[in-house]
């Protein structure tokens, strides 16, 4: 597996401690910045990253902000991208097991860094369940066409 990642100014260290994550868990990734002191605009670093995964040049995908709510957004609106917002160790298994989702994002100004890698690690490592779930997610890709 291939994960894009990327953060703007609010979520650095966050998407540093989920880097770590992926390296303890041999996970290759690149990282798109930002490498940033100043404050930058979250859509010139969600978009890219979602066009990478949908694309196929990555299988996923992690975003990170103040909120993760701006970036959860921007994603959201390239096609064949299921970004989910997730704070919580439930919904990060359960939003890859049901949703079969391509992108995570967190907000570093919600989470501490320790629930931020344990829900990192989650998502990577949940398989979507398939089954009922496809033909849910399959509506969502019909709609898109
Ligand atoms: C930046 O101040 C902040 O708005 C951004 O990181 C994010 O929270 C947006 O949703």
């Amino acid at each position: 597996m291939k994960v894009a990642i990327a953060s703007d100014h609010g979520g650095i260290h966050i998407r540093k401690e989920i880097m770590s994550v992926m390296d303890e868990l041999q996970i290759s990734y690149e990282d798109f910045g930002c490498e940033c002191d100043t404050s930058v605009d979250y859509p010139d670093y969600a978009l890219p990253v979602a066009e990478k995964v949908a694309s196929g040049e990555f299988d996923r995908g992690i975003l990170v902000c103040g909120t993760g709510i701006g970036m959860s957004i921007a994603a959201n609106k390239v096609k064949g991208i299921r970004c989910a917002l997730v704070h919580d160790m439930f919904t990060a298994k359960v939003t890859r097991e049901h949703n079969d989702s391509n992108i995570l994002a967190m907000g570093e100004r919600v989470i501490g860094p320790g629930l931020a890698r344990e829900i990192a690690r989650i998502w990577l490592v949940t398989e979507f369940e398939g089954g009922r779930h496809e033909n849910r997610v399959n509506k969502i890709t019909d709609y898109e066409a």
